[in-house]
């Protein structure tokens, strides 16, 4: 060999050993949903394809969104690193942010490209004036229907909650084995989602605008009456509904058993999949049922962020990701395959979106009003006074007015704490 080609050859040696990046890939450890259909997969690919050097190695959460946040909690009190990024849950930027677990991401995700965002996902990751969170996915309940029995009994879609229990009583007269309506009402937080819709179109709060708990309020124990009468004196629910999550809940209507379910927009790929469900082509969206005639409709603001963990050895890959996860090519392939609801405004206009997702059009106005559950740092600790006191009125082992009362004194001590 000549002088020259060794001389060569060392000095590539030397460059591959003390240039790093040369020598190492960077590996983001992703805490995320649970299994879902390759949708997520292929998102991660075509980030590793356009990041060359950064490898996204998934590890799964929980599926109900409660246990994940205990999951994640307990990692991030013990300030382990080996979480670089994660799925958060919209309600969940005070509680990461003021514990210091996340890192805020001003320098990574602008205010110009905030505003291709939603406003509702934004205002719920932006906390303490910074932005803690990309928002990859929004959510808001809505109402599905079966479009072949409203019309086969000659009857609308509901206005109200009580026009919703009529309607559900006249068809189950008639429809042996069918039920009125179902959403996710076990102790979780889908409880809560659930419930707060009904309380606002009543007229109830947990928190004023000052952060005051202004719970305890005749609206909200009208509000709470007319979900133990749903259950207890109407019987519209299916039996065990107080431990029905989202998929126990489109099971029964998938199935054909129920007139009416309160779920979010991803219940609409499997509704429409003759594998999975039985009611394909018949069934419509609409905004969900006011409380009080003439009021507004209310749809809990929900969604999925990533968040950037404070003890991340990589933040600035791990905030390319965050993007990516969130930009208008992830959010398509999200959108198409598994009906994910975008955050950003330009994928609603996006044809082949609106080709798998055709109530886009119509809802759009209830998406982009979505309302948020309390901003609080203790959001867990309210959520879960909210979901006891809300499920032992259910069970009838409180009165509506007695869980009310108990829930607002708790949730006042939280607060004041
Ligand atoms: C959905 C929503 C999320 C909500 C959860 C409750 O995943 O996107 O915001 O907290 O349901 O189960």
């Amino acid at each position: 060999m000549k002088k020259s080609m060794i001389f060569c050859l060392l000095i590539s040696l030397f460059i591959l050993c003390t240039i790093p990046s040369f020598a190492k890939e960077v590996v983001l450890n992703y805490y995320s949903h649970a299994v879902e259909n390759g949708t997520r997969t292929e998102i991660i690919e075509e980030f590793e394809k356009t990041h060359p050097g950064i490898k996204v190695n998934l590890v799964e959460l929980p599926m109900n969104t409660s246990k994940k946040l205990q999951t994640l909690s307990t990692i991030f009190q013990a300030q382990d690193s080996s979480i670089d990024i994660f799925d958060a849950d919209v309600i969940w930027p005070p509680i990461f942010a003021s514990a210091g677990w996340v890192e805020p991401l001003d320098n990574y995700f602008t205010a110009e490209e905030r505003a291709e965002f939603l406003d509702g996902p934004i205002l719920a990751n932006t906390y303490m004036n910074k932005i803690w969170g990309v928002p990859y996915r929004t959510d808001a309940g809505i109402l599905y229907y079966r479009t072949d029995l409203l019309e086969k009994y000659n009857r609308s879609i509901p206005n109200t909650w009580n026009e919703l229990v009529e309607t559900s009583l006249y068809i189950m007269e008639q429809e042996a084995d069918m039920k009125g309506i179902a959403g996710s009402w076990a102790q979780y937080e889908g409880l809560v989602c659930n419930a707060l819709e009904i309380f606002w179109s009543y007229g109830a709060k947990v928190l004023d605008e000052e952060g005051n708990v202004v719970l305890n309020s005749p609206e909200a124990v009208e509000a709470l009456q007319l979900m133990v009468d749903m259950v207890n004196k109407d019987k519209i629910t299916p039996d065990g509904i107080i431990n029905f999550f989202s998929g126990d809940a489109r099971a029964q209507f998938f199935a054909g058993k129920l007139i009416f379910m309160r779920d979010w927009p991803s219940g609409w790929r499997k509704s429409q999949d003759p594998e999975q469900s039985k009611v394909v082509g018949k069934v419509g969206m609409t905004p969900l049922p006011t409380g009080i005639e003439g009021g507004r409709s209310y749809s809990t603001l929900g969604g999925w962020q990533i968040m950037v963990s404070n003890f991340s050895k990589h933040k600035k890959e791990a905030a390319e990701f965050a993007k990516f996860r969130a930009s208008y090519e992830a959010q398509k392939i999200a959108a198409i395959g598994l009906t994910h609801l975008p955050s950003r405004k330009a994928v609603y206009a996006d044809a082949e979106v609106l080709a798998v997702n055709p109530y886009y059009k119509d809802m759009y106005n209830v998406f982009l009003n979505a309302y948020p559950r309390p901003k609080t740092p203790f959001y867990a600790e309210v959520s879960s006074v909210l979901q006891v006191e809300i499920q032992k009125a259910l069970t009838l082992k409180k009165t509506a007015e007695e869980a009310i009362k108990d829930a607002t004194k708790q949730i006042e001590e939280i607060l004041n704490y």
